[in-house]
């Protein structure tokens, strides 16, 4: 035979010599939950290995991330449902849960660069990414309760945010604000194509957020469409996104792809929740190899087209990857 494509897998070096895409731990990162207390790691059942930690052990947990290689964690505060209320208050108090948890982290570890959510739900007593009235979730009377929630964020040391609510034009309302604040360094990472997903299941536990009533498919997207990523795309480009989001990972790879050629911002994918919850599930079962898949999941993502993943599973892709 003239041509053999197993030449070219013949041994390791030569493996390694064709290799198309590689992952890094600088591509990597991690999510952490914060909560009110000290000493405090709530583990969360369904993301074993997760917790919900108080701001003493967030920053110890932020300091290991640093010292394996990791160079940012994205931030979601997780509240007690008496600090809750129909428009999220508490997320724009200078002294909330994430205020001082963004404040704590920048001085524990200065150098890792930290991502703050920017959406109602996880503040918001109706569980949704809007302000709800008569059971719609409305557009533009949220815009600036996410705005407002961007500067706060920014003010206690954010380096960027990453709206993750949908609504249409928060990514122009947000950079408004910000730099009418004086934050005009602050990025944005938008969370640009987001489907409304089951695998999110997971990560509403963690934060008790799910939805009250309803669902979100009035603003996240729907699984079966493509076309509409070009005007999502279009749009927080033209609205001033840094980077941009695509979220989950692994069901909507056709999606990372897809946006990776036609936008030229860095591209994030969002290995969710319930996709590492899978990887748990089933490698606690003893029917798969949690770290091979973890590390196959991770780099298929790459090969999609991202440049960057967020994962539960960063750490532990930090340590296999050392
Ligand atoms: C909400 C938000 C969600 C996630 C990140 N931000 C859930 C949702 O939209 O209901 C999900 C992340 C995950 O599943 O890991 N603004």
């Amino acid at each position: 035979m003239r041509i053999r494509p197993r030449r070219n897998r013949r041994s390791p070096a030569l493996r390694e010599l064709v290799s198309e895409h590689a992952l890094t731990v600088s591509d990597l990162i991690w999510p952490l939950f914060v909560q009110e207390g000290t000493g405090c790691a709530t583990p969360i059942p369904a993301m074993p290995g997760c917790a919900r930690y108080s701001l003493d052990l967030l920053c110890e947990q932020a300091q290991a991330a640093a010292a394996l290689g990791i160079r940012a964690v994205a931030v979601f505060p997780a509240l007690p449902e008496s600090a809750k209320d129909p428009l999220a208050s508490a997320a724009c108090h200078p002294d909330g849960l994430m205020a001082r948890a963004l404040r704590a982290l920048k001085a524990a570890v200065p150098d890792l660069l930290v991502i703050a959510d920017v959406a109602m739900d996880p503040y918001s007593s109706d569980g949704h990414d809007g302000i709800v009235r008569d059971g719609r979730i409305l557009n533009d009377e949220t815009l600036p309760i996410l705005a407002a929630m961007a500067c706060t964020q920014a003010a206690a040391g954010a380096d960027i945010v990453a709206p993750s609510d949908m609504m249409d034009g928060r990514v122009a309302a947000i950079r408004d604000a910000l730099d009418a604040a004086g934050h005009q360094e602050v990025g944005i990472c938008a969370y640009c194509v987001k489907y409304a997903s089951a695998f999110y299941g997971p990560f509403r536990t963690a934060l008790d957020s799910a939805p009250r009533g309803g669902d979100k498919k009035s603003y996240q997207m729907d699984p079966a469409n493509c076309r509409e990523v070009q005007r999502e795309v279009a749009l927080d480009e033209a609205e001033g996104a840094d980077w941009l989001i695509v979220k989950p990972g692994l069901p909507y790879l056709d999606i990372v792809r897809q946006v990776r050629e036609q936008s030229p911002l860095p591209l994030v994918v969002y290995h969710v929740s319930g996709e590492y919850a899978m990887l748990q599930a089933a490698a606690a079962a003893g029917w798969l190899d949690y770290e091979a898949c973890l590390i196959e999941s991770l780099l298929a993502c790459k090969r999609a087209g991202a440049d960057l993943i967020i994962t539960y599973g960063a750490c532990d892709a930090a340590r296999l990857l050392a």
